[in-house]
C-alpha cells in the first residue's frame, strides 16, 4: 500500500461516468478527435526538423526513418487506444499508471508528462515565432530583433549563456496566451478552430506532395541510403535510426486525444479511433512529403530552418506561388500544435489535483465553460514565460525523452493489466499481445538510447525534483491514501 497503492479499474470507470455540474463538457465526436490529433501532430517537425536529420543523419532515406518512428508509434498508439477505451479519463497515461503500477509511478508519469505538453507547447511556440517573423519580414514588416530572441541561447551543443540581443521573445508568448484563452472559452469553440487550421494545413502539405511530385528529380534520391561516414549516427542504418529518434518529435501529438476522453461523447468508441486515424494520416502524409523534399532538393542543402520552402524553391518559378502557402500552414499548423499540446496539459493536472497529488484549486470547472479553467491558465501563463524565455533547441531533445518515457509506461501497462484484470470490459484490443505492447516499449526505449546523454542527465534531474515535491505534498495529501486509512487494510487493488 502506501505509495504503491492503485486506483481501482471500477472506480476509474464510474469517475469516467460522471456528468452534469462540476464535470467536463462531452460535445466531441470521432471526427473532431481524429482532427485534434491531426492538429496537435502536423508542426515543427514536419516543418523544420525533416530537413536538418536529413541533411545530418540520414540523407533521403529519412523516409525510413519516419517509417521506424512511425511504426514506435503506432505500437504506442494501440496501447494508448485500449487504455484510452476502456479507462476514458482525463489523466491519459497518468491514471493509467495510477491503476497499473501504482501512486508513486502515476505521480512520475504525470510530471513526466509536463515535459511533453508544457514544454512541447513552449517549443512549438519558440518555432512559431521563427517562422511568423520570417513571414512578416518577407511582406515587409520588421519585427525588432531582441523582442523577437530569448535572453538566453544555447552555446556549443547544451551550454546556456546569456543572448544580448534578445530581451524577449513576444510572439511566442502572445501564441501560448491567445491559445490559452480560446482554451478558456469552451472546448467546442477549441476544436471549431483546430478544424479550420487542420484544412488548412492538411491542404496545403496535399498541394506540396501533389505538385512536387511532378518536379523531383530521381537522381536526388541516389544514394538512397549514403554510406556511413565513420561515425555512428552519420548516414547508414545507424544514421536511419538517429534520424528516426529526431522525426520521433514530428509524431507527437497523438496521445493528446486521450486526455480529451472525459470531453468525448462516446469514449469507447470513439478514443481508438481519434488516436489511430489521426497517426495514420499523418504517417503516410510525413513518408510522402520526406520523400517529395529529398526528390526535390539535394539533401544537404536541406538543413535550414525552413527546409519545405527550400524543397519547393528547387522547382524553379513553376512552384513559386506555393511557397506563400507553405509559409501559411507552417504558421497555422504550428499555431493548433500549441493548441492542442495546452490543452492536453491542464487535464493531466486536472486529474492530479482530483485525486489529491495536486492542490484542489487546479480541479476547478468554470461554471460556464465547463473547462479546468484554473490549470488552464496557470499552464498557459507558465508556457508563456518558458517560451518567452528559453531557445527551442534546449527544450526539443527534452520533450522527445519525456514523451517516450510516458509511451514506455502506457505501452507495459497495457500487458500488466492483461494479466493483472484480465475480465474487464476492453472496447478496443491491441492485437498481438504480448508481442505489440513489448515491441512498443523496445521501440521507445531504443529512440530513447539514441539521446545525448546530457537530455538524460536533465530527464533524470526533472524526476527528482518531481519526487521531492511528490513527498512534501502528493502524498500527504492524497485522496486514495485517505480512503486507503478509513478503509483499512485490504483497499482497492486491481
Ligand atoms: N508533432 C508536433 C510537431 O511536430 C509536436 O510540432
Amino acid at each position: 500500500m502506501g505509495i504503491w497503492s492503485k486506483k481501482h479499474i471500477h472506480d476509474l470507470q464510474d469517475e469516467a461516468r460522471a456528468t452534469g455540474h462540476g464535470t467536463l463538457k462531452r460535445v466531441l465526436g470521432a471526427t473532431n478527435l481524429t482532427l485534434l490529433g491531426v492538429g496537435g501532430i502536423i508542426g515543427a517537425g514536419i516543418f523544420v526538423l525533416t530537413g536538418t536529420a536529413a541533411a545530418r543523419f540520414a540523407g533521403p532515406a529519412i523516409v525510413l526513418s519516419f517509417v521506424l518512428a512511425g511504426l514506435g508509434c503506432l505500437f504506442a498508439g494501440l496501447c494508448y487506444s485500449e487504455l484510452a477505451a476502456m479507462i476514458p479519463v482525463a489523466g491519459s497515461a497518468y491514471t493509467y499508471a495510477y491503476a497499473t503500477l501504482g501512486e508513486l509511478f502515476a505521480w512520475i508519469i504525470g510530471w513526466d508528462l509536463i515535459l511533453e505538453y508544457l514544454f512541447g507547447a513552449s517549443t512549438v511556440a519558440v518555432g512559431w515565432s521563427g517562422y511568423v517573423t520570417a513571414f512578416l519580414k518577407e511582406l515587409g514588416i520588421n519585427l525588432p530583433a531582441s523582442l523577437t530572441q530569448a535572453p538566453f541561447s544555447v552555446e556549443g551543443t547544451h551550454h546556456l549563456v546569456q543572448n544580448p540581443g534578445g530581451i524577449l521573445n513576444v510572439p511566442a508568448m502572445l501564441i501560448v496566451l491567445l491559445m490559452t484563452g480560446l482554451l478558456v472559452v469552451g472546448i467546442h469553440e477549441s476544436a471549431r478552430f483546430n478544424n479550420v487550421i487542420v484544412a488548412v494545413k492538411v491542404t496545403i502539405v496535399l498541394l506540396v506532395i501533389g505538385f512536387g511530385f511532378f518536379y523531383v528529380r530521381p537522381e536526388n534520391w541516389s544514394p538512397f541510403l549514403p554510406p556511413n561516414t565513420g561515425q555512428t549516427g552519420h548516414f547508414g542504418w545507424s544514421g536511419v535510426m538517429r534520424g528516426a529518434g529526431v522525426v520521433f518529435f514530428a509524431y507527437i501529438g497523438f496521445d493528446a486525444v486521450s486526455t480529451a476522453a472525459q470531453e468525448a461523447r462516446e469514449p469507447q468508441r470513439d478514443m481508438p479511433i481519434g488516436i489511430l486515424a489521426s497517426l495514420g494520416i499523418c504517417t503516410v502524409l510525413y513518408v510522402l512529403m520526406a520523400l517529395v523534399m529529398t526528390g526535390l532538393a539535394k539533401y544537404p542543402t536541406l538543413d535550414v530552418p525552413h527546409p519545405v520552402f527550400v524543397a519547393i524553391s528547387n522547382a524553379g518559378p513553376a512552384l513559386a506561388w506555393l511557397g506563400f502557402f507553405v509559409n501559411l500552414a507552417a504558421v497555422a499548423g504550428l499555431a493548433s500544435v500549441v493548441l492542442v499540446l495546452l490543452l492536453g496539459q491542464p487535464r493531466i493536472f486536472f486529474s492530479m489535483s482530483r485525486d489529491g497529488l495536486l492542490p484542489p484549486v487546479f480541479g476547478l470547472v468554470h461554471p460556464r465553460f465547463r473547462t479546468p479553467y484554473v490549470t488552464t491558465l496557470s499552464t498557459g501563463v507558465l508556457c508563456a514565460a518558458i517560451a518567452g524565455l528559453f531557445p527551442i533547441g534546449l527544450l526539443g531533445e527534452l520533450v522527445s525523452i519525456g514523451t517516450l518515457l510516458a509511451f514506455v509506461i502506457v505501452c507495459s501497462g497495457v500487458l500488466l493489466l492483461r494479466y493483472k484484470a484480465p475480465n474487464v470490459h476492453r472496447p478496443f484490443r491491441v492485437p498481438g499481445v504480448p508481442w505489440v505492447p513489448i515491441a512498443g516499449v523496445v521501440c521507445c526505449v531504443a529512440m530513447m538510447a539514441l539521446l545525448p546523454v546530457d537530455t538524460w542527465v536533465r530527464l533524470l534531474a526533472w524526476l527528482a525534483i518531481g519526487l521531492l515535491i511528490y513527498f512534501a505534498y502528493g502524498k500527504r495529501h492524497s485522496r486514495l491514501h485517505q480512503e486507503l486509512v478509513g478503509e483499512g487494510p485490504g483497499g482497492p487493488s486491481p
